[in-house]
């Protein structure tokens, strides 16, 4: 169990009823909670939770149109992501409904706890297990927020012309373009023709720029993260661009064999750090390259990748060495 569902059921009498478990871990917490739903936008999340508890999950960016008075969020990463679902819970339970967050003291639990203040008066409940409880009874009842609204949009001048990116809270490099995209982006000439896939795609930078350049290509873009993906859509459409977005966790969902993978990929999940993500997608990308198949992808250099694309897929070539990233390419055997 995650520590932090252990926290709220240390709590239980106060969650029996209907009451909305917003971001909750793939865990057994909703076994415990017969009358709860939960809210997930991290679509490996989702489909664990699917499985051992059908229809009891839903997964997006908009909250879920449950009748409760009570929502639970576990504290994301992001100030902002945290800000747009406390407004959403607080509007989902009304004036003098209680909006719960819980997270853990390294995630800082104890600064988000006075996030809640907007709403009404945040009170610390518990502490254990390394992560706090806090509540606050909504007092000023916010409207159930637009998720576009609460987009930064920014335009990119890249050599080939301006291109519009759109992204929502929580997502990868919200505002700005990540350094090691950007490298990543003038290395991306000459792939394969056929399709090609951003894996990890984010607000959607690197899969935009790809249908842009290779029209003919069919584009898949793919992350795990609702807002990603909303933002993906978003930041196609603001381009004119028609390409497939993707919500899943691996490889396994894009459809049919790939010309190219291109990708700056995660290695932070939440607060710790994660690389298995990375080392799954070396790992099937034979499976889904087409013969001659290749990968692009950047990363920074303290991350040991080549020896594991050399292993997964063929000889690793480093294309570019820069401000502490590194762009690897390798073809398929
Ligand atoms: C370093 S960011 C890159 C974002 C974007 N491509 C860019 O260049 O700005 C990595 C992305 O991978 C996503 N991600 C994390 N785990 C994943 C997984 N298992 N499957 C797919 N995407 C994942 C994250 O949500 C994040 O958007």
């Amino acid at each position: 169990m995650d520590p932090r569902s252990e926290v709220l059921l240390r709590q239980a009498q106060r969650f029996r009823g209907p009451v909305l478990l917003a971001g909750l871990p793939a865990d057994d917490l909703l076994g415990h909670l017969p009358d709860a739903l939960g809210w997930s936008w991290q679509a490996g999340d989702q489909a664990s939770l699917e499985q051992r508890f059908p229809e009891r999950c839903h997964f997006g960016i908009r909250a879920p149109a449950l009748e409760c008075r009570v929502a639970v969020l576990f504290l994301p990463k992001s100030r902002e992501l945290t800000d747009y679902l406390l407004t959403a819970l607080a509007a989902r339970v009304g004036p003098a409904g209680e909006v719960f967050l819980v997270g853990e003291k390294r995630a800082g639990i104890e600064r988000a706890g006075k996030q809640l203040a907007a709403f009404g008066a945040p009170r610390k409940l518990d502490s254990a297990r390394h992560c706090q409880l806090w509540e606050a009874q909504v007092e000023r009842a916010p409207k159930t927020p637009d998720p576009q609204a609460w987009a930064e949009r920014f335009s990119l001048d890249l050599v080939d012309g301006a291109l519009q990116v759109v992204s929502l809270p929580g997502v990868f490099s919200h505002g700005r373009l990540d350094k090691g995209s950007a490298l990543l982006l003038q290395h991306l000439d000459g792939l394969p023709r056929g399709p090609l896939l951003d894996f990890g795609c984010g607000a959607g930078v690197l899969g935009a720029w790809l249908k842009r350049h290779y029209p003919d290509s069919p584009v898949h873009l793919l992350d795990v993260d609702a807002f990603a993906v909303e933002s993906s859509r978003l930041t196609l459409a603001a381009n004119g661009l028609d390409a497939e977005v993707i919500a899943a966790d691996s490889l396994q969902a894009v459809p049919g064999e790939l010309a190219a993978i291109v990708s700056n990929p995660p290695f932070h999940q939440g607060v710790h750090t994660d690389y298995q993500a990375t080392e799954a997608m070396l790992r099937d990308a034979r499976r889904h390259l087409l013969a001659k198949g290749e990968l692009r992808m950047v990363a920074n250099a303290f991350l040991k990748y080549p020896p594991l694309i050399e292993e997964h897929l063929g000889a690793c070539r480093t294309l570019a060495a820069t401000d502490g990233f590194r762009v690897y390419r390798a073809s398929r055997r």
